[in-house]
């Protein structure tokens, strides 16, 4: 199967998964649980998803256990979304091509959908049905706990937010990076390897491989927003520079920025380089990351 088909039927599998995990609209609080599913269904590229479905494939990983570790993870995004649109964080109106969920709904719906979903993403991945030892779950659930609090993405989250209107060093920005998105990038990517039996030092070059993809893949955000346009992204183009936030690009400027992510592109490539041909749908990935449009 190709790149294309293989991602097709991961998104499609992933979506099936999500909508058997959403609380069913008709079930009250019915706000509350259609502000969830429509804030996570039917939108958005997948790519934690297929991060750990790529990932579990070179361990022969099952489809079950990659499944809800996928899910766990893109909820845990779908509510770092729905929150980072918020008033109070970036204040946008647009994601994923629809009205955000607070604009949708109401804040107080959004801020409680956020809350929910973060609280189903640890239901799913503790849940009995999942096919890996006990142990490993334990760690799977330690890992992304890690990756979504202070100590990962809610962390970064906090110092994006503290840096807007100020000037980091580089090293600053690439902390902020590998928090608030690199964090679940590798969380996906780990938890796709504990779903198989990755040995300690496969799990070591995987956490390289993704700290680099991470950041690599908040770079090409970044640019994306002042190089896109509205229509192509689903969300509200030049709002770094309209709210000053800290990005590679306003750090370093457009063409810095772009050798900078050409250079991490090369760097996630090499760090799988001990995978052989196992490694191809990550290969393939890591290229989509960098080459997308959206
Ligand atoms: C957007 O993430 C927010 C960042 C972490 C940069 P994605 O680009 O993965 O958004 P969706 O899920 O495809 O909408
Ligand atoms: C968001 O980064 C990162 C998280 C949601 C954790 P951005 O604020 O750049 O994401 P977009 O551009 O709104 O998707
Ligand atoms: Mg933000
Ligand atoms: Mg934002
Ligand atoms: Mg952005």
């Amino acid at each position: 199967m190709n790149f294309l088909g293989w991602a097709a039927s991961i998104q499609q599998r992933t979506e099936v998964a999500l909508e058997l995990a959403l609380p069913p609209s008709h079930i009250s609080p019915t706000r509350l649980h259609d502000a969830m599913r429509y804030a996570v269904l039917g939108g958005g590229k997948r790519v934690r998803p297929l991060l750990c479905h790529a990932t579990g494939d070179l361990f022969k990983a099952t489809l079950h256990s990659l499944d809800m570790a996928a899910i766990a993870t893109e909820l845990i995004h779908a509510y770092s979304l729905i929150h980072d649109d918020l008033p109070c964080m970036d204040n946008d109106v647009l994601r994923r091509g629809k009205p955000t969920c607070h604009i949708e709904f109401d804040e107080v719906t959004a801020l409680l959908a956020g809350d929910a979903l973060q609280a189903l993403a640890f239901h799913v991945l503790s849940s009995h049905s999942l096919d890996v030892d006990l142990s490993h779950q334990l760690d799977m659930l330690n890992l992304l706990a890690t990756a979504s609090g202070s100590r990962g993405m809610a962390g970064g989250q906090a110092l994006d937010i503290a840096s807007t209107n100020q000037q980091l060093t580089i090293a600053e920005l690439e902390l902020m990076h590998i928090h608030k998105t690199g964090a679940l990038i590798r969380a996906a990517v780990l938890l796709g390897a504990h779903c198989g039996k990755a040995t300690s030092s496969e799990l070591d070059q995987l956490s390289h491989f993704a700290t680099r993809l991470g950041l690599l893949f908040q770079i090409i955000d970044d640019i994306l927003d002042i190089e896109s346009d509205t229509a192509t992204l689903g969300k509200t183009a030049g709002k770094d520079v309209a709210q000053n936030k800290s990005t590679y690009v306003s750090l370093l400027g457009k063409t810095q920025a772009k050798e900078l992510a050409v250079c991490l592109l090369h760097e996630s490539h090499a760090a799988l380089s001990s995978f052989g041909d196992r490694a191809l749908r990550l290969h393939e990935l890591t290229d989509f990351i960098a080459e997308r449009n959206f």
